[in-house]
């Protein structure tokens, strides 16, 4: 997109938000423009603690159809709108709530602990959630005595039980973004920038997770190469996030492993769509109150673990 546009329509942006009292967030996936006119960037944990505290009417939510949803579950009384209906997420979608409930009744005594890359039904026949920034704590959080069935990423479980010890069930899902990222891609990177730190999102294979010096959600990768005295970085998670990464280091110098690193949903959000949801109020997310209460205690018991 030609900068003048760019700059038109964050201007339109910007108005038609003050016209609406609307609040734009975004996930750190998001293209750069529109991470730049969003009142907010972070990781799905950030965003959901926004959107559950804003006294905004209307929530804009650049990032995939579950995070919108979240968004909904917890401030139903505002107007959640994601600027494409089609944006989202293929791991979301490896699990449904019926495919859930015949697992639950073969193993009765476990709980479900639920990444937050979930859909609203999927969540409500689980008992907490969790996003890749505080799952370790969730699982932690679980009595000892519990068995514990993980849904839906294998990646991200298998991270949990190495960082844990803990024995867990694991639904076999997988992020279509992080899942083809390999061991040679990250070897490939290495070779290129032998002097560059590793940084990979729990998401990318354990294969690729073993190679990595720091292994997080998104926000924390940030903070890390912020604080880290290294100058250069190998980056193992989605394209998105160098915007930020430049963007508070522009000293430092930020490699992506593999050009395969971008989620295509992530990337449907536009400028001009955020311009039409804001001028239309629509798309709007909403979920069926039984379905809503019952997803909202899964997510309370999440944002209670600090
Ligand atoms: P974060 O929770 O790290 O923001 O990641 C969300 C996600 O969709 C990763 O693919
Ligand atoms: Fe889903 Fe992966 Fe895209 Fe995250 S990066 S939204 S897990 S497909």
């Amino acid at each position: 997109m030609e900068q003048m546009d760019i700059k038109q329509l964050s201007a339109d942006i910007t108005r038609l938000k003050k016209e609406r009292n609307a609040v734009i967030l975004a996930h750190l996936y998001q293209r750069p423009e529109v991470q730049e006119v969003a009142d907010f960037v972070g990781d799905s944990l950030e965003l959901s603690r926004q959107a559950a505290s804003t006294d905004a009417d209307v929530i804009v939510f650049c990032g995939v159809h579950f995070m919108a949803e979240t968004a909904y579950i917890l401030s139903p009384d505002k107007i959640v709108l994601l600027p494409d209906e089609q944006a989202g997420c293929p791991m979301a979608n490896m699990i449904t709530a019926e495919q859930l409930k015949t697992r639950k009744s073969q193993l009765p005594d476990a709980v479900v602990v639920a990444y937050v890359n979930t859909s609203a039904e999927v969540k409500a026949e689980s008992d907490i959630c969790c996003t890749s920034a505080n799952a370790v704590k969730v699982v932690q959080s679980v009595p000892a005595d519990k068995p514990i069935l993980f849904v839906p990423d294998k990646n991200l479980g298998a991270y949990i039980i190495q960082q844990t010890g803990r024995p867990m069930e694991l639904w076999q899902g997988w992020c279509n973004t992080h899942e083809w990222v390999t061991a040679d891609n990250v070897a490939a990177a290495k070779a290129e920038h032998p002097a560059a730190l590793v940084l990979a999102h729990p998401e990318c294979q354990p294969e690729v997770v073993a190679l990595a010096d720091f292994v997080s959600g998104t926000s924390r990768l940030i903070q890390y190469a912020k604080e880290s005295q290294d100058r250069q970085f190998i980056i193992v998670t989605e394209a998105g996030i160098l915007h930020q990464l430049n963007k508070h280091c522009p000293e430092k110098e930020f490699y992506l492993a593999t050009g395969k690193l971008v989620c295509p949903n992530m990337k449907l959000t536009t400028l001009p769509k955020v311009k039409q949801a804001l001028e239309t109020l629509q798309p709007r997310i909403t979920v069926p109150e039984p379905v809503r209460a019952k997803a909202l205690g899964c997510l309370e018991r999440m944002l209670a673990i600090r």
